[in-house]
């Protein structure tokens, strides 16, 4: 038996990841250990998406390599998107580690290890599933099952977004059986989960590998600008059914979210299936990338931005105060100022929630490497900073709107303060003092005052109680009341 430790770089797909690793160790008879000191095996779950994701690695591996030194039976191993993308070369580079492993071969690990155990020269498994994927399914235990829990719908990705890496750390698209995810979500949901986030890295272009699924209300319509005409058939998405499978077969399910969606495969049934669905929350996160619509084109995204505006407005319309979080990367190459001015100006009209805003970082084995990386890094931190500045401009204001307003509220735990921490259909997180009873309830909620990225509330007829939230911001006098749109 050996006592381990998980560390995570990355997405909200690679903390799930580490998730099912642990829960694959723990099986195979493994148990936690307190932190690196007392750990027989460190495993570092890597993302290459963004940045020296090779140099984090080799400074964390180093680190732990040192400890090695002093405890010759530690095991470092190494999974997750560097250790697929780089497998053998890596170990030539970084001799301290003893095993290499792909996201697909996550369940070999308890035999790997044995065998890494009694071999002198290091293990590399970084095989692709495609022949039979395989989804390992997460642990529903009471207790330790969040309230607010992810499943994961599909793996890879069928797009080229030219400077993206996933595609080749991740592989080809490949669909979970509905079947399947229901269960999961079911099972999830009895043990105390009440808040699904649906996962895929193109979350919306799933389809049930088993065809098990009933064609969703406005499957196959498509009155969009591009996808007029022969290119309407190619969007054979399901996702909209699967969601409403969901829906109808697990009604307990209080909420249900999905991430990231791509914005061609936000389609008419999926607008639908967000007009009828309560259970849908009221905020999408849909990366945009860029507003230039020439930036778009060399990123091969396959919209322009009048697209991306033409379903935005139409999810809008469909459901009155949704919420969208995006995606944008500055300083892609060859990207002007003026183009860079198209991205304002789409933030500045869609008022987003939230922005995830990223430098471009040149990645191995992406078409955009031909490109050139040719803006300083000193004009890529300015708009970066431009960028976020409107964002969070934008953000606090929307908060500050919120004030006075009732919102529905699904409690998960405590935040720092000790104070209750809940999210509102629109995934702002409240701050609330209140019982621990309240966790796992939906509750409607008085928002009494915001923070920069978060609100204050008060459950109506109940005396506040317990640790007490931070005090919030002064409410700015003469602050407009709706968020400057500009055409
Ligand atoms: N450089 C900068 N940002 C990137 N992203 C993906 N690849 C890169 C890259 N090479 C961003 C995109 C994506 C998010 C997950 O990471 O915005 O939506
Ligand atoms: Fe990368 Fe584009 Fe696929 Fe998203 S859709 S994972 S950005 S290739």
């Amino acid at each position: 038996m050996a006592r381990f430790t998980i560390i995570t770089f990355g997405c909200q797909m690679n903390s799930h990841d580490s998730e099912r690793i642990g829960e694959v160790l723990r099986g195979a008879g493994h148990a936690e250990a307190a932190g690196l000191d007392d750990a027989d095996l460190v495993l570092l779950n890597t993302c290459s998406i963004r940045e020296k994701a090779e140099q984090k690695l080799r400074s964390e591996v180093g680190r732990i390599a040192l400890l090695k030194q002093q405890r010759p039976g530690l095991t470092i191993a190494v999974a997750g998107c560097v250790a697929q993308q780089e497998g053998a070369g890596l170990l030539r580079r970084m001799p301290d580690i003893d095993l290499l492993i792909g996201p697909d071969n996550i369940s070999e690990l308890p035999r790997l290890l044995e065998q890494a155990d009694g071999s002198a020269a290091p293990l590399v498994r970084t095989e692709f599933d495609l022949a039979a994927p395989h989804f390992l399914a997460a642990a529903a235990e009471p207790g330790r099952t969040p309230v607010s829990a992810f499943v994961t719908i599909m793996k890879g990705c069928n797009e080229r977004c030219t400077y993206c890496i996933v595609p080749h750390t991740r592989g080809p698209e490949r669909y979970r059986p509905s079947r399947e995810i229901i269960d999961e979500v079911r099972r999830l949901v009895a043990a105390g989960a009440r808040e699904i986030t649906l996962l895929g890295q193109t979350v919306n272009s799933y389809r049930d590998p088993l065809s098990e699924l009933e064609p969703a209300p406005g499957a196959g319509e498509a009155p969009w600008l591009h996808t007029r005409g022969l290119r309407a058939r190619e969007d054979e998405s399901e996702f909209a059914a699967l969601i409403r499978a969901i829906a109808a077969q697990v009604p307990e399910l209080l909420r249900l979210r999905y991430t990231s969606p791509h914005p061609r495969h936000l389609t008419v049934s999926l607008i639908r299936a967000h007009q009828d669905l309560p259970v849908l929350a009221r905020h999408v996160h849909l990366p945009v990338q860029s507003g230039s619509d020439r930036v778009l084109r060399r990123m091969l995204r396959r919209y322009s931005a009048a697209e991306y505006r033409e379903r935005v407005a139409a999810l809008r319309q469909a459901v009155p105060g949704l919420t969208l979080a995006t995606d944008m990367i500055v300083g892609f190459p060859g990207e002007t100022r003026e183009d860079f001015a198209e991205t304002l100006a789409l933030v500045r009209h869609e008022g987003f929630s939230l922005i995830y805003g990223f430098k471009y970082s040149e990645r191995p084995y992406t078409a955009a490497v031909n490109l050139g990386d040719d803006i300083s890094e000193a004009e890529k931190i300015a708009r970066l900073a431009e960028l976020i500045a409107l964002g969070d401009g934008m953000r606090t204001q929307l908060l500050r709107e919120q004030v006075g307003t009732k919102q529905s509220v699904l409690f998960e735990g405590r935040g720092k303060t000790g104070a209750l921490r809940g999210r509102t259909e629109r995934s702002e997180i409240v701050h609330v003092a209140g019982p621990d009873a309240l966790i796992g309830q939906l509750k409607e909620v008085i928002v009494t005052g915001s923070y920069k990225n978060s609100l204050l509330g008060e459950v109506p007829g109940m005396a506040p109680q317990g640790p007490a939230p931070r005090q919030p911001l002064p409410r700015a006098p003469g602050v407009p009341r709706a968020l400057p749109v500009v055409p």
